[in-house]
């Protein structure tokens, strides 16, 4: 494989032309839009309509004039076309944590006589936590299901109320077949949760499809929502007149402006919002999400899908001669879209190659992660990263006490 083969697919990539709608730095390899993407154009002009023309020209007013108030519903719509959602049942707000919050309770509240929650034990920190949190607080118990070596059916029966889980795996990439594991769920009587933190805008998903039950995400990984960006709450068309989400604040009240003593859940998915709109946050999500314009998802997937196999072919070929393994899953319909190398000196190797304008990021305790991002990630990307992984082992680079000193955010 020579990088002319690499270019040669760049030349054929029918979405080659999407990675102008990026304001992406020159000469930077960026490998990380699974842990925050990159800048779409016309972001930072939207902010300053935003802080100018609306916030300080319009004041309070912007709230209808400007759709401030409308901005869930807005960007809710936009990302159903990617989640492969029905229309009305996708809002945001609040961080990913918080939405998971509230639909594992509106979940467990939907199977009222049962007391277990079901989770993987390798879940990204958070979804463990807040699980934890909530089976405290509902007087629940958690039962850990370890895919890799039991199937689904072995820890489900008629006490389970929810299963959490994550669709792709934030460490390795593993991902789950949506459809089948939200089947096996109702077989048994309980709802699905999905996290699709590392799923939405890089792989395809299809809520309506699988009939999941509930859904969260963050928007700023591959949605591109900017740091802290907020998180979106799905719930089926089934469940929108039913569920009750804990966090009962006056925006996903019925008539917020009518001021009632008491509460009384809006009829549609703004029930799950909570408090006032973070207004400059949504507004970049919104414009961010116009860089899915036009862009079909199967074809996100399919390009995502082979730039990760380049990625296998270039480490067998390069990399494995230094003893360091790609942790990928080999099957297509269990792979996400991103990478790992796993190597004692992850920590060093990562930081090496962001000395070389290759940026991944590092997952305790032997991981590099490296993520695809279809909108923007090159064939030749992937290439000169390979090379630039190879030549830092070569030279011992990720050894150096310079690549070893830990910073606070890995
Ligand atoms: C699977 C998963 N869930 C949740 C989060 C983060 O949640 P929050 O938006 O609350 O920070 C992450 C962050 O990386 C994640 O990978």
């Amino acid at each position: 494989m020579e990088r002319t083969d690499a270019e040669a697919l760049d030349r054929d990539d029918p979405l080659a032309r999407l990675r102008d709608r990026f304001d992406l730095p020159d000469g930077l390899i960026y490998l990380d839009g699974n842990s925050l993407g990159p800048l779409p154009r016309g972001v930072a002009e939207r902010v300053g309509r935003l802080v100018g023309a609306e916030w300080r020209d319009d004041l309070i007013t912007s709230w209808n004039a400007h759709g401030w108030y409308d901005l869930p519903a807005t960007v809710g719509a936009k990302l159903e076309r990617l989640l492969g959602a029905e229309p009305g049942t996708v809002t945001v707000g609040d961080s990913t944590s918080v939405q998971l919050f509230k639909l594992l309770v509106a979940g467990a509240r939907l199977r009222p006589d049962r007391r277990v929650v079901v989770t993987e034990p390798g879940n990204f920190p958070t979804d463990s936590y807040v699980i934890d949190g909530v089976a405290r607080l509902l007087g629940l118990s958690v039962r850990w299901w370890s895919a890799s070596s039991e199937p689904l059916s072995d820890v489900l029966d008629d006490d389970v109320a929810v299963v959490s889980l994550c669709h792709v795996d934030y460490r390795l990439g593993r991902m789950h077949d949506g459809a089948a594991v939200t089947r096996a769920v109702h077989d048994a009587g309980a709802v699905v949760l999905w996290d699709l933190c590392h799923s939405a805008g890089a792989v395809a998903v299809d809520l309506a499809g699988w009939a999941a039950d509930l859904a969260v995400g963050c928007g700023y990984k591959y949605l591109n929502g900017g740091p802290g960006a907020p998180a979106f709450g799905y719930v089926a068309p089934r469940w929108l007149g039913v569920v009750e989400q804990p966090i009962t604040g006056w925006f996903g009240h019925a008539t917020p402006f009518a001021l009632e003593r008491d509460y009384r859940p809006a009829d549609g998915v703004r029930r799950l919002l909570s408090g006032t709109t973070p207004v400059i946050g949504t507004a970049v999500l919104d414009t961010a999400l116009d860089a899915f314009d036009g862009v079909a998802m199967a074809d996100v997937r399919r390009k995502s899908l082979a730039l990760t196999d380049l990625f296998l072919t270039l480490a067998a070929e390069r990399l494995a001669s230094f003893g360091v393994e790609a942790e990928v899953p080999r099957d297509h319909a269990a792979r996400g879209s991103q990478l790992c190398l796993r190597l004692p000196e992850a920590y060093g190797f990562v930081q090496a190659l962001v000395a070389r304008r290759v940026v991944g990021d590092f997952r305790e305790p032997d991981l590099a992660r490296f993520g695809v991002a279809p909108l923007y990630t090159r064939f030749a990307d992937v290439y000169d990263a390979v090379e630039h992984m190879a030549a830092v082992l070569a030279a011992g680079e990720h050894r150096r006490p310079e690549n070893v000193a830990r910073a606070a955010v890995t």
